[in-house]
């Protein structure tokens, strides 16, 4: 292995993700197995900015897998967003002498590892979300825990509900992503589905909840991504019980599903990451996000990442096709035609069995 690195920072950005600290662990330990010394970023790149640093051992990281949020703290910065901002960030790696930077986080977070490594920092990413909204990866670390938060929370809110025959609305975080609703309506056998990713025909809703009220159900559940925006959730609960006659209720835990204690999966995925990132970072590979694709862990690079999610959230810029071989933008049009299909096929499955 390449002996280039002597020292390199890790740090996590954006909104916190249970099983950040997986991959903080895994950076570290692989890091210092490999013969080179890790810095802890403090507050992500705010911390960069403001050289928020210290170095850590495995002992400081030997408890922190089964710790949900990030020990090193995060931040959305805006600061990082101007030239001055990223100036200082590069004058504390090279005040702290870090060859090479894994950053954990989202989109956002990987904006800001390209601008680093354009201006001499070599980076890798790492997923950390739990909207699983890159469209890079088939899932990110933080998704599954958040998942299984929300799965607790409506059965919870299912006991309550059939004990009052109401019908619960549960609004769920994903401000741009509808898969934590998708998947956790699924299992939570809810009776509706609005995902901003697919129509939503409440018509249809209502005529189902009032056929089986007749039937004799008692309990409801609807579960609403945040995406589909502002009161959404509240005016729909208040349809339901206009139309339908079904008392109903409306709940939004938002930032308690981020945290949390971390699944097996995201542990287990978390640390199989930063693992990897490692491994690559040293080998001299940099620009990259590591992801999950189709039950494996890879490369793929930075730039590709983040416009196959735009083109996916159809957001693409004049230009940003311009860098890609045609066979680079059918692979990009493909991968969004696989995610669409997910949503397609899961919003069948969960409106023919949901009741
Ligand atoms: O991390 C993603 C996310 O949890 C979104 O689902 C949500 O809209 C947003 O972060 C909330 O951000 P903040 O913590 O800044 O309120």
């Amino acid at each position: 292995m390449e002996k280039k690195f002597k020292r390199i920072g890790v740090l996590t950005s954006g909104g916190d993700a249970p099983g950040m600290n997986a991959v903080i662990k895994s950076v570290t330990c692989a890091a210092i197995d490999f013969g080179v010394e890790v810095i802890g970023i403090l507050g992500g790149y705010s911390g960069l900015i403001n050289d928020r640093t210290k170095v850590l051992t495995e002992k400081d990281v030997s408890d922190i897998i089964a710790k949900g949020g990030t020990v090193l703290y995060s931040d959305r910065c805006d600061e990082f967003k101007t030239e001055e901002g990223m100036q200082k960030a590069i004058a504390t790696c090279k005040k702290h002498g870090i060859d090479g930077i894994i950053a954990i986080g989202g989109d956002g977070t990987f904006r800001g590892a390209t601008d680093l490594s354009i201006r001499g920092i070599p980076c890798i990413g790492v997923s950390g979300t739990i909207d699983n909204d890159i469209t890079a990866t088939d899932i990110t670390v933080g998704y599954d825990t958040a998942m299984n938060t929300v799965l607790s929370l409506g059965d919870a809110l299912r006991d309550t509900s059939e004990s009052h025959a109401r019908c619960c609305v549960l609004e769920v975080m994903g401000r741009h992503a509808g898969y934590i609703a998708m998947e956790t309506g699924l299992a939570l056998n809810a009776i509706g589905v609005a995902v901003q990713e697919m129509p939503f025909d409440k018509e249809d809703l209502f005529k189902k909840i009032i056929t089986m009220r007749e039937k004799g159900q008692r309990s409801f559940t609807v579960v609403v991504a945040e995406g589909m925006g502002g009161e959404f959730g509240e005016a729909l609960t208040k349809e339901i019980e206009a139309v339908t006659g079904v008392e109903a209720r409306f709940n939004r835990p938002a930032h308690i599903v981020r945290g949390g204690i971390p699944t097996l999966a995201d542990r287990v995925f978390g640390a199989k990451c930063g693992y990897k990132a490692v491994e690559l970072l040293l080998d001299g590979v940099s620009d990259v996000v590591i992801c999950a694709r189709h039950d494996k862990i890879v490369p793929i690079d930075i730039k590709w990442a983040l416009i196959v999610d735009r083109m996916y959230k159809n957001k693409l810029k004049d230009g940003d096709l311009d860098a890609f071989t045609p066979e680079q933008i059918e692979e990009m049009k493909a991968l969004c035609e696989e995610r669409h299909n997910y949503f397609v096929e899961m919003y069948k499955i969960v409106n023919s069995i949901g009741c």
